[in-house]
């Protein structure tokens, strides 16, 4: 086995930006910056204590690592997203919540449970899990589901067969929902800065989006998260504004762009809301 960890590493560097992922890095990262600056005391005391030192108490600076470990826990793949019947533009948790091999409760709505229920240890006895581990699955995860495309369609797995020009330049259509449109927001709006887009995205939080904010943060029945009623508006959002008027070798510019943008930076905010919700319900 330990012959093949020099072989996995290079492979990770030679493959192309364009596998499945995930928000890219500035996406993980606003939704993660947004969220901790939305935490009670007893929940940043808690995430303060289970983050490595070496993040100095900042969550979003590893919020990708759920992606740098895909290789090391292979096993983690299927829970970055949710694969659903091609065209039909629904999810359901018992028909779509599972892996290639049909394991049930494998995929990110799963793992947002799984990880919320391996939390709630926190501050009890030991836990069999390792809760650093936990908390940044967990914080990736809520931020993965948010963006359309990881629920999406299961014969282009959503979108990373779809081959499209972004204004001229070659890429698939999930990775323009990861990264082309966030970076060509910062690029064209925001100095090139992700703070600066963070900083507009949370003056939105507190302001125009502020009613909408309680509803993003309830779920019904005391659960601490839902990520059913996430996954929903995710395929809803993959339909009605991924997928709709593209097909391979689509020429997406200025159209597409300016009218999704609004549809990331909701999601993002979304994202970061309702990880906010979920950590302070998760550590009381
Ligand atoms: C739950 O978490 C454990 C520990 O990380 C992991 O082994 C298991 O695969 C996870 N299952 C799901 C569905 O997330
Ligand atoms: C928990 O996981 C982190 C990240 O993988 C690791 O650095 C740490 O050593 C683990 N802690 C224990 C007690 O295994
Ligand atoms: C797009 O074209 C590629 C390469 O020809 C093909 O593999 C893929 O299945 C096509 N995708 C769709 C959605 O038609
Ligand atoms: C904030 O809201 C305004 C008004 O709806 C909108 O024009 C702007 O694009 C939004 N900015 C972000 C970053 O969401």
């Amino acid at each position: 086995m330990e012959s093949f960890k020099p072989l996995a590493l290079l492979l990770l560097f030679l493959l192309p930006i364009t596998t499945v992922t995930g928000w890219g890095v500035d996406g993980h990262f606003t939704t993660c910056k947004i969220a901790q600056g939305r935490l009670t005391q007893a929940a940043a005391d808690a995430v303060n204590h289970l983050l490595p030192e070496y993040a100095e108490g900042d969550l979003a600076s590893l919020c990708s690592w759920a992606d740098h470990v895909k290789f090391r826990y292979h096993w983690s793949s299927p829970l970055h997203y949710i694969d659903t019947p091609d065209d039909l533009c629904t999810y359901q948790y018992n028909r779509d919540c599972k892996d290639e091999d049909g394991t049930m409760g494998r995929c990110v709505a799963g793992a947002i449970k799984n990880y919320t229920t391996q939390l709630q240890d926190y501050g009890k006895q030991t836990s069999q899990y390792n809760l650093t581990e936990a908390l940044l699955f967990l914080s990736h995860f809520i931020g993965d589901i948010h963006q359309p495309l990881h629920v999406g369609f299961t014969t282009d797995r959503g979108g990373n067969t779809i081959n499209v020009h972004w204004f001229t330049r070659k890429a698939v259509l999930h990775h323009v929902w990861d990264d082309s449109i966030i970076e060509t927001a910062e690029e064209r709006f925001y100095n090139s800065d992700v703070e600066t887009l963070i900083d507009a995205i949370q003056t939105n939080i507190t302001k125009e989006w502020a009613d909408q904010v309680q509803i993003w943060e309830k779920c019904s029945r005391n659960q601490i998260t839902c990520p059913n009623i996430y996954a929903t508006e995710g395929i809803n959002a993959a339909c009605n504004w991924a997928y709709k008027g593209v097909g391979n070798d689509s020429v997406l510019g200025d159209d597409y762009f300016l009218s999704r943008l609004p549809i990331v930076n909701w999601r993002l905010a979304q994202g970061g809301v309702r990880l906010a919700a979920t950590l302070n319900g998760i550590f009381g």
